[in-house]
């Protein structure tokens, strides 16, 4: 059975927006942005993807964060009590997509543990070395130090979920986060400063359109749903723990805010950094941990700011991935098992399912023609995020009760919503289509 009475709320409104905000700022900005930018041109992808999160990404997480609310269970369970049985699948698909998601998530969150012991000892040194590329290829080349990594990042993670101290570890995001702010700050200011930076800058601010295809498109969508957690149920439990009077559209824009201005400013501290070192922005999932270092090198007290700064960025890594975690463990919780034996079972089988993902990166593994963990998040970002978020803004434009939306989303008429019609029409028809087409036309496996 499921009890639906026991659901705690959020405190306040701000609690939502950070622990939100914490699930959608981590990998996707600092690690994931940069090299997908990187790879697909750099400024004109910017630009695509600023515009796709402003047209499509704020309508679409306020169809997910409202569902949630109104719902109130885990994504499966709120699309069956809301929409009947033949809605459950697109929460199940969710609530999947976060179980492959975190499969390889894990794996690059223990990237970053690897990277903060090491800059305790060599990682400086060698970085001032020119040799950071050398290191980041022989860590990734060995599979047993990637999926021990790989295992701490993931006992880390289920560790806050089970003993519940997430709570905590949001609370104190109050704290880290701003942090986090202030040291890519810094680093902007030395990146941008080195001799060389400007062909970065204009490498990531001045837009070449002749570069963009149908797939820079889906890249862009894709990015821009994994980047806002959108399409995986974790924005929509996040809303079921909203308060009734709690406004919806100031914090979606928020979060949206907070998270593309963490992406955006991760491009401007990599790509100066990435021209000025003779580096290549096209290389691919080690762009951050090839480049960052080797910043550190050229700074005064740069252990200490490497230190930091991991310290930091695993923090970031951890809100998200205990928000996934949350997903698939929620399901069974709310179907009655127990809270620990359920965080345990989903966390070591997401941890088996990462090993072929750690494994891809020696150069074995192949989909096709891409990396076993490249494979994966083509799967979860390009397809299955995007058609599940379409999926909730139908169920919203077309399922759900218009009245019943109205005042769900502006609290029964207390609070303003000027533009509810136009956010309807793009809930019902933009949105969706605009999926559809980016989807369609830019899918290549
Ligand atoms: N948005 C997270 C990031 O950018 O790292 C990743 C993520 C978290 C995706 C939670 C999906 C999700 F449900």
């Amino acid at each position: 059975m499921i009890d639906e009475k026991k659901r705690e709320s959020f405190g306040s409104r701000i609690g939502f927006v950070l622990a939100a905000a914490g699930s959608a700022v981590g990998l996707g900005n600092l690690w994931k942005f940069p090299y997908i930018a990187g790879k697909n041109g750099g400024a004109a992808f910017l630009f695509i993807y600023i515009v796709i999160i402003v047209c499509i990404g704020v309508t679409a997480m306020m169809a997910e964060v409202l569902i949630g609310r109104m719902g109130r269970l885990n994504a499966a369970d709120t699309f069956e009590k809301l929409g009947g049985k033949k809605w459950k699948p697109v929460g199940l698909a969710g609530i999947l997509c976060t179980f492959i998601i975190l499969s390889y998530y894990s794996v690059i969150g223990g990237w970053i543990v690897k990277y903060f012991f090491m800059s305790f000892t060599d990682l400086i040194e060698y970085a001032g070395a020119g040799k950071t590329g050398e290191i980041f290829g022989a860590f990734v080349s060995n599979p047993s130090q990637v999926i021990f990594y790989q295992g701490v990042f993931m006992l880390v993670t289920a560790l806050v979920v089970l003993f519940g101290i997430k709570g905590g570890i949001e609370r104190s995001c109050k704290i880290m986060m701003p942090m986090l702010f202030l040291a890519m700050i810094v680093l902007i200011i030395r990146a941008v400063t080195l001799p060389g930076a400007m062909s970065g800058i204009e490498f990531y601010l001045k837009p070449d359109f002749s570069k963009v295809t149908s797939e820079t498109w889906l890249a862009a969508l894709g990015q821009g749903f994994f980047s806002l957690s959108l399409g995986a149920g974790a924005i929509m439990i996040y809303g079921s723990y909203l308060p009734k009077t709690e406004n919806i559209v100031s914090s979606v824009k928020q979060i949206c805010f907070i998270d593309t201005a963490v992406a955006f400013l991760a491009g401007l501290m990599i790509f100066p950094a990435v021209f000025a070192f003779g580096a290549e922005p096209a290389a691919g999932p080690g762009l951050t941990f090839i480049t960052v270092p080797t910043l550190f090198a050229k700074m005064s007290g740069g252990v200490v700011f490497a230190v930091i700064f991991f310290l930091l960025f695993f923090v970031a890594a951890l809100t998200s991935s205990i928000s996934l975690l949350e997903c698939s463990t929620g399901y069974f919780v709310d179907h009655g098992m127990d809270r620990k034996l359920a965080t345990l079972i989903t966390a070591a089988l997401i941890f088996l399912t990462g090993i072929p993902s750690a494994y891809s990166l020696s150069g074995g593994l192949k989909i096709g023609s891409r990396d076993f963990i490249d494979a994966a998040g083509y799967l979860t970002d390009s397809i299955m995020m995007p058609l599940c978020s379409m999926f909730c803004c139908i169920f919203v434009g077309w399922v759900l009760n218009r009245e019943l939306v109205k005042r769900e989303a502006t609290s029964d008429g207390k609070i303003g919503f000027g533009s509810f019609n136009i956010w309807m029409m793009m809930v019902k028809f933009a949105a969706p289509a605009a999926i559809l087409v980016i989807f369609f036309t830019g899918l290549k496996w």
